[in-house]
């Protein structure tokens, strides 16, 4: 018997300016004027895509003591931004990212109850628990909590959200305008007592249309990933390619049985990028132009810096790398970047960078394109929709979160010509089913 075709999720990231974003190509606009988010989410919804995600940067990046403004700027706030597009989308999905690190459960609860009814039931919560030190700052927290302690606060911040949002059954709100009665029995209240929150009271907003919002959790350490098999509806993953992927998905999906949970209650999403070209060769041209604009001769010091963790602004990024092996310790040169969790080993990756760059005759700037390799998907419309197509049916993942290089009609070209091939193929929706965002992730079906 053939296994029947997995259906594919598609999600769309705006990503602000980052190291991805091309902002200086001349169809960029601006990052934070609505009309981007407008544009970028209308063309997802046209696409059908699942849902509009948005990160969290709470903190500006620095390197070297120094704002690094190729960096994550200028991110606004996330209930604001899927707030006004709940008014100008309709079946979209609305996922934002919000740590449970700096924030309170019953903010945070009160926030999503109502975006999940000004939206109708579209609102997604991107659990992140966040780590560093440098943000914690901002909220006069800073180095607060150990990583384990953590992902138990988060385990903990969720639950109570869920006592909160369950605090309410639905049935309450009679408003019978010939009685005068407006509710019906003592909805809301909430009594929590742990070592992190000692909380109890009435929760004000009423059962929204989802109930609890879909939660996603983009955490990657070993506590992480049991988090999200306990928890969590789906995954926003780094590992986008055949074996990553799939070593990541089994991972995961292998831990929810220990939960009394099933395979397709919980979606993996790598982060992806495209280029796109009339065909394979035009395709890969655009994306070699591409990453020169993402990798400047400046960033690709920044790169390297990061790794060797040391001020390398004298090193030449058309010249070979450093003789010297990178500073061990703790690490000081960056901070706010996530990058910085993943070299773990330092002088392992120097080691198959240099091995990299003597193979292959590679510059720093030529070398740092290749190692921080950001297009996953490079190719004419055919091709691309045949890669993702072979992922996803493959089990290296259940879909993906797309983030465009281009801000905010990077997307227009995918939604024109991959989705329809995506569609003939039956893999991929038409038309939406059903009105939340549950009902497009498929997890009502469980
Ligand atoms: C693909 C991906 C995207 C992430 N996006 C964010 C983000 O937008 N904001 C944030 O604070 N953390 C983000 N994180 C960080 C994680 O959510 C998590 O809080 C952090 O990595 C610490 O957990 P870990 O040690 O389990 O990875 C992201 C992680 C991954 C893998």
């Amino acid at each position: 018997m053939t296994k029947p075709l997995k259906q594919i999720h598609l999600a769309a990231h705006f990503p602000g300016v980052n190291n991805t974003t091309v902002w200086s190509d001349p169809r960029a606009g601006s990052h934070i004027e609505f009309s981007s988010f407008v544009k970028l989410a209308q063309t997802a919804e046209r696409a059908k895509f699942d849902f509009f995600f948005l990160a969290e940067g709470l903190r500006l990046r620095e390197q070297g003591g120094q704002i690094y403004d190729l960096d994550v700027v200028g991110r606004p706030d996330t209930f604001t931004v899927l707030a006004a597009l709940a008014a100008v989308t309709d079946r979209l999905g609305l996922a934002g990212t919000i740590n449970s690190t700096f924030n309170e459960p019953f903010e945070v609860a009160r926030q999503f109850a109502s975006l999940d009814h000004l939206s109708e039931g579209r609102a997604a919560w991107n659990v992140v628990t966040s780590w560093d030190a440098f943000t914690g700052e901002n909220f006069r927290r800073g180095g607060f909590l150990p990583q384990d302690q953590r992902y138990s606060r988060a385990e903990t911040f969720m639950r109570t959200t869920w006592e909160l949002f369950d605090s309410w059954h639905g049935d309450e709100v009679v408003a019978d305008k010939a009685t005068g009665q407006f509710l019906r029995g003592e909805p809301g209240r909430f009594s929590h007592h742990d070592a992190h929150f000692d909380i109890e009271g009435q929760f004000p907003v009423p059962r929204s249309p989802q109930g609890r919002p879909v939660i996603i959790q983009a955490g990657d350490s070993n506590e992480g990933r049991e988090f999200a098999a306990a928890t969590a509806d789906a995954i926003f993953s780094r590992y986008g390619t055949l074996e990553a992927g799939q070593a990541f998905y089994t991972d995961v999906k292998g831990r929810l049985a220990r939960y009394g949970r099933t395979d397709r209650q919980l979606i993996i999403l790598p982060a992806a990028t495209f280029v796109l070209g009339d065909t394979d060769a035009d395709a890969q041209e655009k994306a070699d132009v591409v990453r020169r604009q993402q990798v400047s001769g400046a960033t690709a010091i920044k790169f390297l810096e990061q790794l060797w963790n040391a001020d390398l602004s004298g090193f030449d990024p058309d010249g070979p790398l450093p003789s010297f092996d990178p500073v061990a310790g703790e690490k000081t040169i960056s901070k706010g970047r996530a990058s910085d969790r993943m070299y773990r080993d330092p002088l392992a990756t120097s080691r198959q960078w240099r091995e990299l760059a003597e193979a292959k005759g590679l510059s720093i700037r030529e070398l740092i394109i290749e190692v921080t390799g950001r297009q996953n998907f490079i190719g004419s419309a055919a091709t691309v929709a045949e890669q993702i197509n072979h992922l996803v049916q493959n089990d290296a993942s259940d879909g993906f979160i797309l983030v465009p290089h281009v801000t905010p009609g990077g997307l227009d070209e995918f939604a024109d010509k991959v989705v329809p091939l995506l569609q003939e193929r039956g893999v991929f929706r038409t038309d939406y089913t059903g009105p939340t965002l549950r009902d497009h992730l498929g997890l009502n079906e469980n």
